[in-house]
C-alpha cells in the first residue's frame, strides 16, 4: 500500500515534491488524451522486448494483458488519473503495477519517457491530421455543391473592397476550394515528414539492449525508425508543422467568414443565411446577426497563438529533452479542437448560405465594372495599344459617372463620342454576364471554365 503512492524516483529523493511544483509540473489533465497511443506503443515495445528475449515472454504477456485492461478502464471512464504521478506514462505504469504486480517493472526496459512521449505524440498527431483532412474534405464538398448551383450567378468581384470586375459566385466559392486543397497538402506533408518512429531512442543516447527498432516502427505504422537518438527526443517540428498548417487553414476560414459577413451586411445584401446560422439581439428586435461567421473569423487568433507559443518555447532550447516541451501538448490539442470546430462550423455555414441573385446582378453593374472589357474590345477590334484604349475607356467612365449612368445604359452615340469608328456590337461589352463569360483564360471566371473545373474537382475529392 505504501509503494502505491510513491513516485518511481522516490528512493533517490529526501523530501516530497513541492505542492506548487506538482501543480505546474503535472500534465496528466492534458496528456491523458494520449492514453490510447501510449498503451499501443507500450504493447508494441513489450512485444519487441519479448521477441528480442530482453524480457521473458510470460512477463510480456502479463504486461500486455494488464495494459489492455487499463485501456478498457480508461475507455469506460473507470480510471483514476492521479496528479502526483505527473503524466500519462507514469499513471499507466503505476496502474500496471497495481494490476499485475512486479512484472510491470520490466516494461520500461530500453526506453525513457523522452522517446515514449514523442512517439505517443506523433501517433496522436497522425490521427488528428487524418481527422482534419476529413473535415477539410467535407467543407470542400459543400463548397463544390454550392458552386454547382451558382456557375451563372453574377456578382461583383472586388479588389480593395471596391467593385472591380464581374465574376460568378461559383468562381468566388471555388477560390476557397483551392486554398483548402493547399491546406490538405500542408497536413499531408507533415504526415510524410513525421513518419519516423522515435521509440528506442531512450533518454537521448539510444540503448545498449539489442532492441529491434524497425520492428516497433513498422508495428506502430511508421515508415522507419528515426536515425539520431538526440534529435528524436528533442524534435517537435511535427507539432510546429501541425500548428502551422492549422493556423494557415484557420486563416483561410477567417477570410471566408469575413467575406460572408461583408456580403451579408445591410450595406451589401449579396447573400443571406438560414436562421439556424443567426442570432438575435437582446434589445433590438429586428436583428439577425451572423455570429457563427464572426466566431470562425475570430478563432484564428487561438490558432495563431498556439503556433506562436510553441515556436517561442522551442526557441533556443539546447539539446536534448527539457521539461519546457511538456506544454507542447496543450497547444496542439487546443489548436486541433479549435480548428476542428471551425471547420465543422464552416461546412454548415456554406450549406446555409444562399445568393441574393438580383442584388448580386445589380451590384455587379455598379461601379463601371466593364470598363476593362471596353478597353479590351478596342485593343482586339481597333488595333489600339492597351494603354491607348485604357485612356479612352477612362474618359468614357468619367462621362458615365457625370451622367449618373451605368456603362450598359449608354447609347451608341454616347460611346462614339470617345471613339468614332464603332457599331452597335460594341454595346454588348457592357453586359456583365458577357464580361464574365469572356474570361475564358485558364482559371478564369467564364461559366464553361468553372463548370469544367467543378468536374475536375469532383474527381479529385
Ligand atoms: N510528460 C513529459 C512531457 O510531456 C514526458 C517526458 C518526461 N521526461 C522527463 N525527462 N522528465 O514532456
Amino acid at each position: 500500500m505504501k509503494n502505491k503512492n510513491k513516485t518511481v524516483w522516490s528512493n533517490r529523493f529526501k523530501s516530497k515534491t513541492s505542492q506548487s511544483f506538482q501543480k505546474i509540473g503535472s500534465s496528466i489533465h492534458i496528456d491523458k488524451r494520449l492514453y490510447e497511443q501510449d498503451i499501443a506503443a507500450s504493447i508494441v515495445h513489450t512485444q519487441m522486448l519479448s521477441k528480442q528475449k530482453i524480457i521473458k515472454s510470460e512477463d510480456a504477456n502479463k504486461i500486455i494483458n494488464g495494459l489492455k485492461k487499463i485501456k478498457v478502464q480508461i475507455d469506460k471512464g473507470n480510471f483514476e488519473f492521479k496528479e502526483k504521478f505527473e503524466d500519462i506514462h507514469l499513471n499507466i505504469e503505476k496502474a500496471l503495477f497495481d494490476i499485475i504486480g512486479p512484472a510491470a517493472g520490466y516494461m520500461h526496459t530500453a526506453r525513457s519517457r523522452n522517446d515514449q512521449v514523442v512517439t505517443d505524440f506523433k501517433l496522436w498527431i497522425k490521427d488528428a491530421s487524418k481527422e482534419i483532412l476529413k473535415d477539410i474534405s467535407l467543407l470542400m464538398k459543400n463548397l463544390l455543391k454550392k458552386a454547382e448551383k451558382n456557375t451563372d450567378t453574377v456578382m461583383p468581384g472586388l479588389t480593395h473592397l471596391k467593385n472591380a470586375q464581374p465574376i460568378s459566385f461559383a468562381h468566388f466559392l471555388l477560390s476557397y476550394f483551392e486554398m483548402l486543397k493547399r491546406d490538405k497538402k500542408r497536413f499531408e506533408n507533415n504526415l510524410n515528414l513525421l513518419d519516423e518512429c522515435p521509440l528506442g531512442s531512450a533518454a537521448l543516447s539510444g540503448t545498449s539492449y539489442k532492441i529491434d527498432r524497425t520492428y516497433t516502427a513498422k508495428k506502430l505504422g511508421f515508415k522507419k525508425p528515426t536515425d539520431n537518438s538526440i534529435d528524436s527526443v528533442s524534435d517537435r517540428d511535427f507539432a510546429i508543422d501541425f500548428l502551422y498548417a492549422s493556423a494557415v487553414c484557420a486563416m483561410h476560414l477567417s477570410r471566408l467568414a469575413e467575406d460572408f459577413i461583408i456580403y451579408n451586411s445591410d450595406a451589401f445584401k449579396l447573400i443571406s443565411f438560414k436562421d439556424n446560422m443567426l442570432t438575435g439581439s437582446s434589445i433590438m428586435p429586428q436583428k439577425k446577426n451572423p455570429d457563427p461567421a464572426e466566431l470562425i473569423r475570430g478563432k484564428v487568433g487561438i490558432n495563431y497563438g498556439k503556433l506562436n507559443a510553441i515556436l517561442t518555447i522551442m526557441k533556443g532550447l539546447p539539446m536534448s529533452y527539457f521539461k519546457d516541451m511538456q506544454d507542447d501538448k496543450e497547444l496542439v490539442f487546443s489548436g486541433f479542437d479549435t480548428l476542428k470546430d471551425t471547420l465543422t462550423m464552416s461546412a454548415e455555414l456554406i450549406n446555409s448560405v444562399y445568393a441574393n441573385k438580383s442584388n448580386m446582378l445589380f451590384m455587379a453593374n455598379q461601379g463601371h465594372t466593364t470598363a476593362t472589357d471596353f478597353a479590351d474590345y478596342l485593343v482586339k477590334n481597333k488595333n489600339l495599344s492597351f494603354r491607348k484604349s485604357y485612356t479612352i475607356s477612362a474618359k468614357l467612365v468619367n462621362f458615365a459617372e457625370k451622367k449618373e449612368k451605368l456603362l450598359s445604359e449608354l447609347s451608341l452615340e454616347e460611346v462614339k463620342k470617345f471613339y468614332k469608328d464603332l457599331d452597335k456590337n460594341v454595346l454588348k461589352v457592357f453586359d456583365v454576364k458577357n464580361s464574365m463569360n469572356m474570361k475564358k483564360s485558364h482559371g478564369g471566371t467564364a461559366v464553361n471554365n468553372v463548370k469544367s473545373m467543378i468536374k475536375k474537382y469532383k474527381k479529385e475529392i
